[in-house]
Parts: C-alpha cells; sequence; structure tokens
C-alpha cells in the first residue's frame, strides 16, 4: 500500500478527520485535501514523509494496544472442566461437544495448564490409530515403534496407575478405529479419557445407526455446549468481552449499546467475538476514538459470516 492509499484507509477506518491529520502533522487542511485529491503541486515528498511518520505512530500507538486472549472462567467453560475434572476423578471417559469457536480447546488448554497428570492431544484429519498411537507414545516417552497391538501395550503399560486423564481435541477427526484403540486403552490401563470435537463427533461414537454401542457404553458424562449456551450466553460473552477491551479508566463495555453491538454481531460465536473485540479495538487505538457502536458495526461488516 502506498502512503496515499493508507492515509485514506486511516481515514476511512477511524474517527480522524482531514483537519485533525492536519494538527498531526503539522501540515495544513488544504494541502492535505490537495495531497488527497491528487492536485497538490508542491514537494510531495516533504508531505509525504511527515504523513509516514504519523502513521507509523499510530499504528505503533496500536500495537501497544493488542488484544490478547487469555483464559477467563465463563460459565460454559465452568461446565467444560466440571466434565473433565469429573471425568478424570472416576477414570471415565467423557464427551464435550459443540459447534465451532464455542471455547472447548480454550478449556482443554485450561486443565492442562493446572493438572500435571493431564496430556493434552490435538487430532488432526491424518490421524489414524496408529498416528494416534505414535504421538501417544511420544507424549509418553515410550518406544514408539511397532504394529497397533505393540504400540498400545506401550501406552497401557505407561499408563496404568498414573491417574492421568488424556484429553483429545478436534476428536470428531478421529476414524472409529483410533476411537477403539482409545477404548481399549482405557478399559486396560485405567486412565480417563476425554474427547471434545464439532457435534458429530457424538454420531461417529454411536455409529450412525447405533452400531458402536460397545464403545458409547463406556462414556459417562457428555456435554452439549449449544444446549447449555442459551442460559449463560449474554452474561459469558459479557465475561470474555471485559477481558478484552482495554481498561483505560473508563469502563468501555458499560458505554451505550456497546456489550449489545458486541454481542449482536458476534452471532453467538466467541471465537467472532474476540476477532471483532480485537479490530474495533486496533482501530479505536488508532485515532484514539474509543469505541463506539458504529465502529463496532463498520468492523463487523468486515468480518466473515
Ligand atoms: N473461556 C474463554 N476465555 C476466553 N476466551 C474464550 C473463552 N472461550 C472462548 N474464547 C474465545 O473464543 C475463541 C474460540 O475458542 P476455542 O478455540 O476454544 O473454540 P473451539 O470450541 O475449540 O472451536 P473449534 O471447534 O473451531 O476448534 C478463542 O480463541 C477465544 O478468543
Ligand atoms: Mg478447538
Amino acid at each position: 500500500m502506498n502512503i496515499k492509499d493508507k492515509l485514506i484507509h486511516l481515514l476511512e477506518g477511524t474517527g480522524y478527520t482531514q483537519k485533525k491529520v492536519a494538527t498531526k502533522t503539522g501540515l495544513s487542511t488544504a494541502v492535505i485535501s490537495q495531497y488527497l485529491k491528487g492536485v497538490y503541486n508542491g514537494n510531495i515528498s516533504n508531505v509525504e514523509s511527515a504523513i509516514a511518520d504519523f502513521i507509523s505512530r499510530e499504528e505503533e500507538r496500536a500495537r501497544r494496544r493488542e488484544v490478547k486472549e487469555s483464559f477467563v472462567q465463563t460459565q460454559l467453560a465452568g461446565l467444560a472442566l466440571g466434565l473433565i475434572s469429573n471425568t478424570h476423578m472416576d477414570s471415565d471417559i467423557g464427551v464435550i461437544y459443540g459447534p465451532a469457536g464455542m471455547g472447548k480447546t480454550m478449556a482443554l488448554k485450561c486443565y492442562v495448564e493446572m493438572n500435571k497428570g493431564a496430556i493434552l492431544i490435538e487430532a488432526n484429519p491424518g490421524y489414524t490409530a496408529k498416528v494416534l498411537l505414535q504421538e501417544l507414545c511420544a507424549r509418553l516417552g515410550v518406544k514408539k515403534t511397532g504394529n497397533i497391538h505393540e504400540l498400545s501395550e506401550e501406552c497401557i503399560q505407561a499408563l496404568t496407575g498414573t491417574g492421568w486423564v488424556v484429553l483429545v481435541d478436534e476428536a470428531e477427526l478421529l476414524p472409529y478405529r483410533a476411537l477403539e484403540v482409545l477404548r481399549r486403552i482405557h478399559d486396560r490401563s485405567g486412565v480417563a479419557i476425554v474427547l471434545a470435537g464439532m457435534p458429530r463427533l457424538l454420531i461417529n461414537l454411536k455409529g450412525s445407526r447405533g452400531e458402536f454401542a460397545q464403545l458409547y457404553s463406556r462414556v459417562g458424562m457428555a456435554l452439549d455446549l449449544e444446549a447449555h449456551k442459551g442460559k449463560s450466553e449474554v452474561e459469558d460473552f459479557n465475561t470474555i468481552l471485559a477481558s478484552l477491551l482495554p481498561d483505560d479508566g473508563e469502563n468501555v463495555v458499560a458505554a451505550p449499546g456497546v456489550a449489545e453491538a458486541f454481542l449482536k454481531y458476534s452471532t453467538g460465536n466467541y471465537r467472532r467475538m474476540f476477532k471483532l473485540a480485537r479490530g474495533v479495538v486496533r482501530a479505536s487505538a488508532i485515532g484514539n476514538q474509543g469505541i463506539s457502536v458504529k465502529l463496532i458495526e463498520t468492523y463487523a461488516q468486515l468480518l466473515i459470516h
């Protein structure tokens, strides 16, 4: 992007007027206006260097205000952590399922950080039973060569008597054989297992015709995040939102309509809200314009639905 486009972008994305830019750059409003129209016939490079300095100062301020995500204890996260902790204590199999962006991974990571006896594995589309076992062996620090049977035995030996829990994220990607391998390890070693993933995880566990009864009957607790979301949604959104917005002394969340606008444009998705808050906070820092409903609306239009 050239300097002129950057300036146009900044004027559009923030509350800055040409007059304000003039003050900040030490140029006159007329010069800024002529420069933008492409009719300025003075020394362009002086003008551009003043504008470039101004833009980089603004960008630097935005960087300092960068929104970082960190776990906050929402009610939904509390339910997920409760399921993990119960499953862990009971050496059971537990399932957490719900749509994208609802905080499954955040909850699993939080549990792992707080508990030594927890192993987190993130499945991916390449996870066959063997790949899963190799990963588990690597995490347990045991030999990871051999066939599925040998690898299973290694894991069972290493896990027996530990009282640990194995958490598998994106478990909807595991093929049935990999789920079966986990069941066997659970049966033989007594390790607790928590599977987290998209709603189709539940179908994978039951089988589309209920043919996987042996696996599904092992599941103690199952948490349907979607079903619980409604009860705590507004409160949970506000809890996360408060942790994302800058605390400059003024209470941004309480500004009229701001919390409602964030909620509305997040369309029930915490990830979307994070992205929205990150963009809005950055834009608000650039113009130092504060967070308004209008800014939220502008930014929401840029996010995909
Ligand atoms: N308890 C929480 N504390 C703070 N932020 C949260 C929390 N829950 C969700 N979020 C926000 O929502 C985003 C999505 O959460 P997360 O990645 O855990 O979702 P997910 O359910 O694992 O989604 P997917 O199925 O797409 O993997 C996080 O990156 C974070 O910004
Ligand atoms: Mg996730």
